[in-house]
């Protein structure tokens, strides 16, 4: 295919050269983007008299039709052209004849290139966030299902205090929420329109900047030029948000992959998302999660990649910026794939509530319970703390529960204990009582879900 611009050369480029060069065979990628923003260039460019309405149709029915033909397989991308911009232009011209060339007046590869790469990460914005929002539904009937689930809550990976797997859940329900609203942010940052910055000084056609942004659903031209085509803030945006999911995403498959082992076994995953080993007869593996929190990697080195190559880069277009590219891609895709598949995986989960529930007994989770009953009958919060403490030095050497211990032995450590001692550091008061908002005690749960309830409506 006939290069865009061969009338300077006299020689030919090197082969090495020119396929070091282009870009066709990962930005073939958006090519409906750019016919998308050829027809709505053309169009104005109509409005404005710089192209009659008979040259108009013509190119819009051409591109159409190159569309079309690209979607049912009769056009075929190939790797000849430099990029995808001279592939449909040259196509065009091969398709209509001349008038095909009026198509690149007043614009530059520079600017068409800012276009289609907001456009494709637009479209790709919208597409996470439905993703986002199918496992944010996910979690949420998930978490109305299991308010009354008891478990251990961790730190340091040692029992805590108990909770339910509502609670549980709903901590990742909030980093969710959080990623869907970044990506709306990201959005209203970014919806200007690079198009008509030419090269990067604007061109001396009066062109009708607010008519293609408004044909192409931007808010607005973008106001600065050299900034219309120099500027990748909202990708290295995207990355980071796409980054964050990975993390949630990654630390949520952490925990899937300790509650499957056989030591918790506080969740069993099916089947269907489970892998066997080719030795061991009786094994089956949590390869998805592992594989999601594995190719964390992979989008955060997108992220560093992309801030990397920036840096140093003097205003306005430099070929480095072609590098944004194959490095977006793959963290799209990486991302895509990992929502489809750890919803898919979360949904085939089964919540095995008796080993959560005895779980929750055991580790002494009840510790600050007690504390706080004595805390109730008048003991300050210190005394109470090591009075406890000490009680349960004892049981461990025992070997057995706080609310295992007769009261006699309770009141070894205080006379301060009565008979309502086990009623206060039963599991379901230490759940139950923990009612400010945000706390894992039922009530406080319902009204959280309400809350979620009516903010998917929303979204
Ligand atoms: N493939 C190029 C890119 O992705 C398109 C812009 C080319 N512009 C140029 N001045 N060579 O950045």
């Amino acid at each position: 295919m006939e290069k865009l611009w061969g009338g300077r050369f006299t020689e030919e480029t090197d082969t090495l050269v020119y396929n070091f060069n282009a870009s066709i065979s990962f930005d073939k990628r958006f090519y409906e983007q750019d016919i998308r923003g050829s027809i709505a260039h053309v169009t104005m460019l109509a409005a404005v008299e710089i192209l009659t309405i008979e040259e108009r149709d013509e190119i819009i029915e051409g591109l159409k039709g190159i569309l079309s033909d690209i979607n049912s397989g009769k056009l075929v991308i190939d790797d000849t052209a430099e990029d995808i911009h001279s592939f449909i232009e040259g196509t065009l011209t091969e398709r209509i004849g001349s008038v095909g060339k009026k198509l690149h007046t007043g614009r530059s590869r520079n600017d068409q290139v800012a276009l289609d790469m907001k456009l494709y990460i637009r479209d790709e914005i919208k597409n996470m966030q439905a993703l986002v929002k199918e496992l944010l539904t996910t979690i949420h009937a998930l978490m109305k299902e299991h308010i009354q689930t008891y478990m251990p809550g961790f730190t340091h990976l040692q029992k805590a205090q108990p909770l339910t797997l509502a609670h549980h859940l709903g901590a990742y329900m909030e980093m969710f929420k959080r990623d869907y609203s970044r990506l709306c942010d990201i959005h209203e940052r970014m919806n200007y329109c690079p198009l008509g910055s030419g090269a990067l000084a604007g061109t001396t056609y009066p062109l009708d900047r607010e008519l293609t942004a408004k044909l192409l659903d931007f808010y607005g031209p973008t106001l600065n030029s050299m900034d219309g085509v120099s500027d990748r803030d909202y990708l290295i945006e995207f990355l980071s948000a796409m980054s964050l999911i990975m993390m949630h995403l990654s630390r949520f498959s952490e925990e899937i992959i300790i509650w499957n082992t056989n030591e918790y076994q506080f969740v069993e995953i099916s089947d269907t998302y489970s892998t066997g080993s080719s030795i061991m007869p009786q094994k089956k593996n949590p390869d998805i999660a592992e594989l999601i929190r594995g190719k964390v990697g992979r989008v955060y080195g997108a992220l560093n990649s992309l801030l990397v190559t920036m840096k140093g880069l003097p205003l306005a277009y430099n070929k480095d910026m072609q590098e944004d590219k194959e490095l977006s891609f793959d963290a799209v895709d990486t991302t895509k794939g990992c929502l489809k598949l750890f919803t898919g995986m979360l949904k085939s989960i089964k919540f095995n509530k008796d080993r959560m529930y005895k779980s929750a007994t055991g580790g002494y989770t009840n510790a600050t319970d007690a504390a706080d009953y004595l805390v109730g009958k008048g003991m300050p919060f210190r005394d109470a703390h090591r009075v406890i403490g000490e009680i349960t030095v004892y049981c461990i050497e025992k070997k057995c529960a706080i609310d295992d211990l007769e009261l006699s032995e309770f009141k070894k450590f205080s006379d301060m204990f009565e008979e309502d001692i086990y009623e206060a550091i039963s599991l379901d008061t230490c759940v139950r009582k923990r009612l400010t908002i945000g706390a894992p005690g039922p009530e406080a749960m319902k009204k959280v879900i309400e809350i979620n309830e009516d903010y998917l409506k929303k979204i």
